[in-house]
């Protein structure tokens, strides 16, 4: 981290280093806030408006006034944390927490003013070879609560299910609810079987993936056959091909699940839609 790195808190640019909150703050306390993490590729924001969007929607489910994604204007900030950081390929994060309360009560008074972060971290994805060589996942039960969709920053059952992955060298661990694939600890899920394309339909139990969007214009531009439909747990360990999308790397191929061999390398269908997806952001990028 550059010593000159700043960050936007409450209304004003802070060296990233000297940014503090109060211990009262409810996100600190509670987890009681909603975040979002947005690509940035060379130097412009990648589907800014969904991001918008469905951060607003989860402001909305938590009870927090979403007008707020409108009276900050957050395109402009972090267009100014761009050119201030001379960030080219990074993501920039929002957390909005409920804010700072008198005391500590898990009632909390109505209409107090959100606390709200914007800062950047850098862009790491896997390289090529990482991709084609694919990765291995662990499988997980699904015991996060039932409000999945909302893009909570209470993670702490997604970081202890993520570190249980980790610890078997694993890079994701995929979560099964009442028998089916629900999604991954910090990514959406693909399946692919006899050439079709699957990833779980929408609902309480599943982010709505920003990437899995992105993924999903990908499949239909280049009309490939896709469905949302349930998988089981089975069917996750027959599938041909599986991998997670998520902003922090698109396509990642999942090669191995606990003990099965899924497929010696990437699959052909996943790299068809890795490259894809590479092709749509590089002309993003100019
Ligand atoms: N997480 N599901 C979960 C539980 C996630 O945490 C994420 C992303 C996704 C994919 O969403 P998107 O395509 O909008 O990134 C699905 C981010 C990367 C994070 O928490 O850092």
């Amino acid at each position: 981290m550059s010593q000159q790195e700043v960050v936007y808190l409450d209304g004003n640019y802070t060296p990233k280093f000297k940014a503090s909150l109060s211990i009262l703050d409810r996100g600190f306390l509670f987890g009681d806030g909603v975040y979002e993490l947005i690509p940035i590729h060379n130097k412009k924001i990648f589907y800014m408006d969904d991001h918008f969007k469905r951060l607003k929607k989860s402001l909305e489910l938590i009870n927090i006034d979403p007008i707020i994604v409108d009276e900050i204007d957050f395109e402009k900030i972090i267009n100014s944390l761009i050119v201030s950081n001379d960030y080219t390929n990074h993501f920039i994060y929002i957390h909005i927490s409920r804010g700072v309360d008198n005391f500590r009560n898990h009632i909390y008074t109505e209409n107090i003013t959100p606390t709200v972060l914007v800062m950047g971290e850098k862009y790491q994805p896997f390289g090529i070879e990482h991709i084609k060589e694919g990765k291995k996942a662990i499988i997980e039960d699904d015991y996060r609560w039932l409000k999945s969709n909302i893009k909570s920053t209470s993670l702490l059952a997604n970081v202890m299910i993520k570190n249980k992955a980790n610890s078997y060298d694993a890079y994701e661990a995929l979560l099964i609810r009442d028998g089916f694939l629900t999604e991954g600890s910090a990514s959406n899920v693909f399946i692919v079987k006899d050439q079709i394309i699957k990833t779980p339909k929408l609902s309480n139990k599943l982010l709505p993936g920003i990437t899995r969007k992105f993924l999903t214009d990908i499949i239909s531009m280049h009309t490939l056959t896709f469905e949302e439909s349930d998988i089981s747990k089975d069917a996750l360990l027959d599938s041909d091909e599986i991998f997670c999308s998520s902003s922090t790397n698109p396509v990642v191929p999942i090669t191995q699940l606990d003990n099965k061999l899924i497929s010696n390398n990437a699959g052909p269908m996943t790299m068809t839609i890795y490259n894809h997806a590479q092709d749509f952001i590089k002309g993003f990028q100019k």
